[in-house]
Parts: C-alpha cells; structure tokens; sequence
C-alpha cells in the first residue's frame, strides 16, 4: 500500500483525554490508516495553516468514515470543515450516491479543502455551504441521516437544538470535543459552560439515546430514537 510519512503530530495533545499518552499512541499506531491523501492533507494542513491541531485526527476520522459506512448515510451535514479531513473520512463511508453538506466560514480552508476534494474519490459527494453556521444552516433545507459537529463551542448548544428537526428518526448526531480538555468537569468560561450544556441536554432528552466516548477530546454520539 502507498504511503506518505506523516510528518507531524496526528493529534493535538492537550486535547487528549483519554488516558495517558502513551495509551493514546498506542490505540493510534494500531488504528489502520486512512487513504494516503488524508496524509498528504495533514501534512500541508501543518505547513500552511493556523492552528492545524484542530483537525479530528486519525481514530476520530477513522470512526467517522466507519459510522457513515454502517448506516450506510445517504444525506450528512457537518458544521466546522476546516481543511476538509472529516468531510473527506464521512464521504468515504457514506453511500455512493450520498451527499455531504459540509459548512465552514474560513475562505483559506474552504480553498485548501476544494483542492484535496477536487483529487479524492469521495470528494463529488461534498457541497461546501462557506459562511457562517448561522447565516448558512437555515438555508440548508430537508432531512440528514449523519450530522458531526465540530465547530465553534460557544453555540454548541444552539446549533443542535436548530439542527435537531432536521435529523431523521434513526439518525446520528456526533458531537466532538465533547470533554473540551476536561473543561466539562468544572466548567468556568463561557465555552466549558457552553459544551457542558449540550452534554446535559442531550442526557436529559427524552428523543435521544446517546454513547459517550472518552476518544480523544471526548467524542459523544447521539442517535434520535422519536
Ligand atoms: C475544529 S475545526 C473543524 C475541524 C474539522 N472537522 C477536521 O477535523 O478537520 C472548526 C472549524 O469551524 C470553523 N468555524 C468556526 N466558527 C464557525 C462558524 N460560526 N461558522 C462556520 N464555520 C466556523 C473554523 O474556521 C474551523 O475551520
């Protein structure tokens, strides 16, 4: 198999939180890669642009590509693209004739994110809604069987309560940096309070059922269920 070494960090690692780092590395060489140009996109992503670490990572990616393919997603959204690497790991799991609606506000990411779109297999499933999330998402009409959010916390809570109507019975809704460093635990600035809060909703939501996963900075998958 074709590889490219990955020349920097996979993960950002005051964001993991799932034990010690040493577990961390060790759950990630034994994750399988994903297709060599997620590589190439981590590694220009690290040589051009502000603050790379906020990609999901390899177990995150990797997961996500996994759910799509399980339920066999036919219509995801996703809020916060950045350089396209979640978007391109959710359309490689969806069906073929899937669509993923990927929403993102930066021109720089949404231009570096249309390149590695433009070379995959998987990137004619992706429409990029470039703008921001609450100029964009209520423009974006019908049902969505996968939604990952992953994009600024301060509205976590509101844009999953806007979303939430437009999520099919059945359907996922993933939440990531759901432990916000372990910020959750004692939550003091507006962020910790505001994660926090959708964490308590979807827990206190008769609709939902969820798993909260400690991969990472806590990844928490949410399933409608009426
Ligand atoms: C954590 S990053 C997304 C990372 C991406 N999911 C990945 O793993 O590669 C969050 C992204 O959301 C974008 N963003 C932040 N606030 C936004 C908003 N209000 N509307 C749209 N995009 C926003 C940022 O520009 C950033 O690229």
């Amino acid at each position: 198999m074709e590889t490219v070494p990955r020349k920097y960090p996979n993960e950002k690692k005051n964001q993991v939180c799932s034990g010690n780092e040493e577990i961390w590395e060790y759950t990630e060489s034994m994750t399988k890669d994903g297709p060599v140009l997620l590589d190439c996109l981590v590694n220009e992503t690290y040589e051009t642009m502000h603050s790379p670490g906020k990609m999901a990572g390899k177990t995150v990616g990797r997961l996500l590509k996994m759910l799509a393919s399980i339920t066999n997603s036919k219509r995801a959204l996703e809020l916060g693209m950045f350089t396209g690497y979640t978007a391109l790991s959710i359309a490689e799991g969806m069906a073929e004739d899937g669509k993923l609606i990927t929403c993102e506000a930066s021109p720089l990411a949404c231009g570096m994110a249309r390149k590695y779109f433009a070379k995959s297999e998987y990137g004619h499933k992706i429409e990029i809604a470039e703008g921001i999330c609450l100029d964009t998402l209520p423009k974006i009409e019908g049902m969505f069987d996968f939604v990952f959010i992953d994009v600024d916390k301060r509205n976590y809570l509101n844009y999953f309560k806007m979303i939430l109507p437009q999520v099919e019975v059945g359907g996922l809704i993933l939440i990531d940096n759901a432990l916000w460093m372990g910020n959750v635990l004692n939550p003091e600035s507006e962020l910790d309070k505001s994660v926090a809060a959708l964490n308590e909703f979807v827990a206190n939501h008769d609709d939902l059922e969820n798993a909260f996963l400690i991969a990472r900075d806590g990844l928490n998958i949410v399933r409608k269920i009426r």
